[in-house]
């Protein structure tokens, strides 16, 4: 290919400029920085138009011996032949807390009963729960006692001696990405999802069948944050300081309460998740770390929620992926959107008609719902 020298050089210009623009807005704007609307500013600057984060990578490699010390932690509850089958759709690892009984059991009677999927779609899925170690050590002999019995009826708990806390959430996404390493490499798909989450399995199966068939790869779907500023205001519970990430934006990265990325991505990430500093202890930003340093790019898809929680309509149902926030309703939603009268409401052309209407009045309000963006109505 011939490339005009000059353009390069024209190129160039733009980058040296763009940096040297952002630097000048970190140096004078650095005193007020606490204020949202200035990082803002800064995060999609440096996301648009420098974009480069080589130099994050370069500061957070650490050397391959205290990259070991990290991977440490011992197994308390494994399952080393949970993958044991060849033909494995999708490993789905949801992380809860060894205290989240209520919310597990709801998952295995929806969403996660991999016998369903069986039944249902002729798909092998693999529901797994990680978990760490309960942080007050008064309970913890108890409720080790409670998790056993729990994981002797169901065989679904995969569980490390660390302290499961918030910010202990790195170690836990390691721990998912080692053991996919290890037991399950030849899943094709495999899922991480928050313990409150709603996930609509039906749509979620044909949507990974269609691309299991064409055998894709670098797939990592889901709700992707552009640019996101790291939050510097100390009360926040993700509250980053300087010293751990200097930058003025992260690398792209999808919400952790729901993504799906490919095998051959999950090798990758496992790869640099050994060579980073595990210190950042928001998962889906360390993650998006890993993964930039391997040159993984996150896909947007319209039907992966915010926060928020998706609108209830058959509509919605017949499109949505996931939905965040779930816990008191779960079995209601689950055995509303997975009613065959769902599919009989969105088809032929006024059914499809119908629901365009109503998914663009339930979707593009005025004000921010953090549910759908209104384009998903679009399509
Ligand atoms: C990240 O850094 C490592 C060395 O520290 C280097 O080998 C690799 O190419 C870098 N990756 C990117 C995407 O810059
Ligand atoms: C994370 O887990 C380790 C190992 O149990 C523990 O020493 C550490 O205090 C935990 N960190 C946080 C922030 O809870
Ligand atoms: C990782 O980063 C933290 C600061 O965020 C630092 O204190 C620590 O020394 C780093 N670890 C390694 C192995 O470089």
């Amino acid at each position: 290919m011939y490339v005009n020298p000059r353009r390069v050089r024209k190129c160039q210009f733009m980058q040296i400029f763009a940096t040297c623009f952002i630097l000048s807005l970190m140096i004078f704007w650095g005193p007020l920085d606490d204020s949202n609307i200035v990082s803002h500013v800064k995060s999609y600057s440096y996301r648009y138009l420098v974009n480069s984060y080589a130099f994050v990578n370069e500061s957070l490699s650490v050397s391959k011996d205290d990259g070991d010390r990290t991977a440490g932690y011992r197994y308390l509850i494994n399952h080393p032949e949970k993958c044991r089958q060849k033909d494995i759709l999708l490993l789905l690892f949801v992380k809860s807390s060894p205290e989240n009984r209520y919310r597990r059991d709801a998952i295995r009677q929806t969403w996660g009963s991999d016998e369903y999927a069986h039944s249902h779609f002729n798909a092998n899925i693999k529901t797994l729960f990680a978990l760490g170690q309960l942080k007050d050590s008064a309970r913890r002999e108890q409720m080790q006692k409670g998790l056993r019995a729990e994981d002797e009826k169901y065989g679904d708990l995969i569980q490390q001696d660390f302290m499961d806390t918030f910010h202990n959430l790195t170690i836990k996404l390691l721990l998912q990405f080692s053991w996919v390493n290890k037991y399950c490499p030849h899943a094709k798909f495999i899922m991480s999802a928050d313990d409150d989450i709603f996930i609509h399995m039906p749509n979620l199966i044909e949507y990974l069948q269609n691309l299991a068939q064409i055998g894709v790869q670098d797939l990592w779907i889901g709700r992707v944050h552009r640019g996101s500023p790291p939050v510097r205001d100390k009360t926040s519970k993700y509250y980053v300081p300087y010293e751990m990430y200097p930058w003025p934006a992260y690398p792209d990265y999808t919400a952790g309460a729901a993504y799906v990325i490919s095998s051959d991505v999950a090798a990758k990430v496992f790869v640099a998740s050994q060579t980073l500093n595990t210190s950042l202890y928001i998962d889906d930003v360390f993650m998006g770390l890993c993964a930039n340093k391997m040159g993984v790019v996150p896909q947007y898809h319209h039907f992966f929620s915010g926060e928020g929680k998706a609108p209830y309509h058959p509509c919605i149902y017949d499109k949505m992926m996931t939905s965040h926030g779930h816990v008191e309703d779960l079995r209601y939603l689950w055995k509303k959107a997975t009613d065959p009268k769902v599919k009989t409401i969105s088809s032929g052309f006024w059914g499809r008609m119908y629901c365009k209407i109503v998914n663009i009045v339930l979707l593009c309000k005025i004000y921010y719902q953090d549910t759908y963006p209104c384009t998903a109505a679009l399509f």
